[in-house]
């Protein structure tokens, strides 16, 4: 009964990898200043994914993602984000590009 429920969950995350993805931009505390939609303290996701559409861009943006940054999109700068780990900034940037 327990495998089988663990199965069940695998898939559930496998299916909707994008809803996993977000789930950890939670809990990173992204959320508190990015929304996919819409602009709070900084860029709308999908304006990000926009902006650099087609570009190889992953590397960089994990990079800020740590470290902070400002000057791209505006006045108030990104401040650094020590609470991810390399993997998980290149997991969160990865799929900040892939919205549409
Ligand atoms: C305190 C508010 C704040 C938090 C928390 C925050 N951001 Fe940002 N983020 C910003 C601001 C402001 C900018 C715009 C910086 C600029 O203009 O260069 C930004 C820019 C970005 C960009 C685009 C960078 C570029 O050069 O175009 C990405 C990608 C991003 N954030 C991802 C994240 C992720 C992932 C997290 C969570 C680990 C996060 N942010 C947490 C405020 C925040």
């Amino acid at each position: 009964m327990k495998r089988t429920l663990f199965v069940l969950l695998a898939a559930a995350f496998v299916a909707a990898p994008a809803l996993a993805d977000q789930a950890l931009a939670q809990k990173k505390n992204c959320m508190a200043c990015h929304a996919v939609e819409k602009k709070i303290v900084g860029p709308a996701y999908k304006d990000v994914a926009k902006k650099y559409a087609g570009k190889d861009m992953a590397a960089k943006l994990a990079a800020k993602v740590k470290q902070g940054g400002s000057g791209v999109w505006g006045a108030i700068p990104m401040p650094a984000n020590p609470q991810v780990s390399d993997a998980e900034a290149t997991q969160l940037v990865t799929w900040v590009l892939s919205l549409k």
